[in-house]
């Protein structure tokens, strides 16, 4: 007998089917519970509910364990690469060598850009935050590429996937280059995945670019880090906008925007906006811990904290280190990860950290590395989602492959005004 849990409402007991996932997990399946017994659940900010079965990511937040596949994170950020991490996270199992080169054979020849993008950049403001820019570019893919949109069509979703992975780096350097008044650097198909986003960045027409293998490693490790994080918000909004049935650039256009917010992805921005403030109001890491505690202080302690991570976040302890090894190689000495590692020893051992779980995420470190090799805090987020991109598509395509599939439509319950005629304005 399959495990059921039962649920009392007045003198009638239902009983509810129960999911028991790879790890145990275990879900109480309420899809019929509105029908049966006119109740609806309640739950602000989904943190207790399941939207969907998913093979792709796992995360035991108790545990601090993170798997793509299956696959240790730990594993994959020693031994794989971004884009053979992007094939085991879309098609579900690690690439053959063969595989992994068709596969990036064919993201190296869709990175260029239709032309018409330098006019569509050329009318953002120069002061556009490139979050504004690279969502609106990922929508404007959908009007250069009519013939790839069905999203339940196995050929132009294919093309679509392609061409999103590939084409992404060019749009989020050239919301870069248009920020600064540079001209647009064309994708170099003699560079690796890496390589040439950051050829794209930080070259220019008037001299070579030589790629740093120290830095094209540590943003290819990044990558690898931020790559899925099963339902995370930016996530969910892809799935939620996907099942609409829009095409792919418009889904993943709106998890840019979600990951956007400086609770989700925009921490990396703000992280390292703090670390500078305190290193340059010369406040001491005690004070601003303190400040961060206190409600009605705007201070939050960012890239702290997590929706599911009770313990370490894995990634987080994983780019600290990448921090040392990555500044030792370039002779970088940086203060603000000096003011960071002092943040998060304070903070781990303070009550009211510690009370409410409160530990390092992603984003606390990886700012530093950015910020390290000359990229732009306001870049930082467009970092995270290129890293992001493989997730996203994944859990698109797995949420059109469910056959659970039906358009996202959650229910509320409703607290306002009973029955209310309408009052003619002269009597108001
Ligand atoms: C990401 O979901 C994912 O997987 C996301 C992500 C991914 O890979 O996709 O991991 C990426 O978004 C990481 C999170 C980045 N955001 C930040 O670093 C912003 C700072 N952190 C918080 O705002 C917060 O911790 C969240 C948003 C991350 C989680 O919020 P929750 O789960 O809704 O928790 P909460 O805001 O209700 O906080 C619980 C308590 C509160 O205190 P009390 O009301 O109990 O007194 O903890 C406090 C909060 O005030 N708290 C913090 C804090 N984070 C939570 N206090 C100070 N500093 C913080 N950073």
């Amino acid at each position: 007998m399959a495990e059921t849990a039962k649920l009392t409402l007045g003198d009638k007991t239902y009983e509810l089917p129960i999911h028991v996932g790879t790890e145990n997990e275990r879900s109480i399946d309420i899809t019929n519970l509105r029908a049966e017994t006119g109740y609806i659940t309640h739950d602000p900010g989904y943190g207790n509910t399941g939207s969907c079965l998913s093979a792709i990511t796992f995360i035991d937040g108790e545990k601090g364990i993170l798997r793509y596949r299956g696959i240790p994170i730990e594993e994959l950020a020693e031994k794989s690469t971004f884009l053979e991490v992007a094939y085991l996270l879309i098609v579900g199992n690690l690439p053959k060598a063969g595989e992994l080169s068709t596969f990036t054979e064919s993201i190296r020849r869709h990175t260029m850009i239709h032309e018409d993008f330098k006019a569509f950049f050329g009318a953002l403001p120069k002061d556009a935050h490139p979050m504004a820019s690279c969502s609106a570019a990922v929508g404007a893919l959908s009007t250069f590429y009519p013939d790839s949109l069905d999203p339940r069509d196995q050929r132009q979703v294919e093309i679509s996937i392609h061409r999103t992975l590939a084409k992404f780096p060019t749009l989020a350097a050239y919301a870069y280059k248009h920020s600064i008044g540079q001209p647009f650097m064309y994708p170099k198909n003699s560079l690796d995945y890496v390589g040439n986003f950051l050829y794209m960045m930080f070259g220019n027409p008037c001299e070579e670019y030589e790629v740093d293998p120290v830095i094209e490693k540590a943003i290819d490790l990044l990558l690898i880090l931020h790559a899925d994080h099963e339902q995370n918000c930016s996530t969910s909004s892809v799935r939620l906008v996907g099942s609409s049935k829009v095409n792919i650039f418009g889904a993943i256009s709106a998890g840019i925007n979600a990951l956007w917010g400086p609770l989700h992805g925009g921490a990396n921005q703000q992280v390292i906006e703090m670390l500078a403030a305190i290193r340059d109001e010369g406040v001491t890491g005690r004070e601003f811990v303190e400040r961060a505690k206190t409600r009605n202080d705007t201070s939050r302690l960012m890239g702290f904290g997590h929706r599911v991570y009770k313990n370490f976040d894995p990634r987080a302890k994983i780019i600290k280190k990448a921090c040392f090894d990555v500044l030792d190689k370039l002779g970088v000495h940086s203060k603000m990860l000096e003011i960071a590692v002092e943040l998060e020893e304070i903070a781990l051992k303070d009550d009211y950290f510690v009370e409410r779980k409160l530990y390092p995420n992603v984003d606390f470190y990886s700012g530093v590395i950015y910020n390290a090799i000359g990229t732009p805090s306001n870049m930082f987020t467009a970092l995270f989602a290129l890293g992001r991109m493989p997730g996203w598509i994944a859990q698109w395509s797995e949420l059109h492959r469910d056959t659970e599939f039906k358009i996202g439509r959650p229910r509320q319950t409703y607290i306002g005004e009973p029955l209310t005629a309408y009052t003619p304005i002269a009597e108001r």
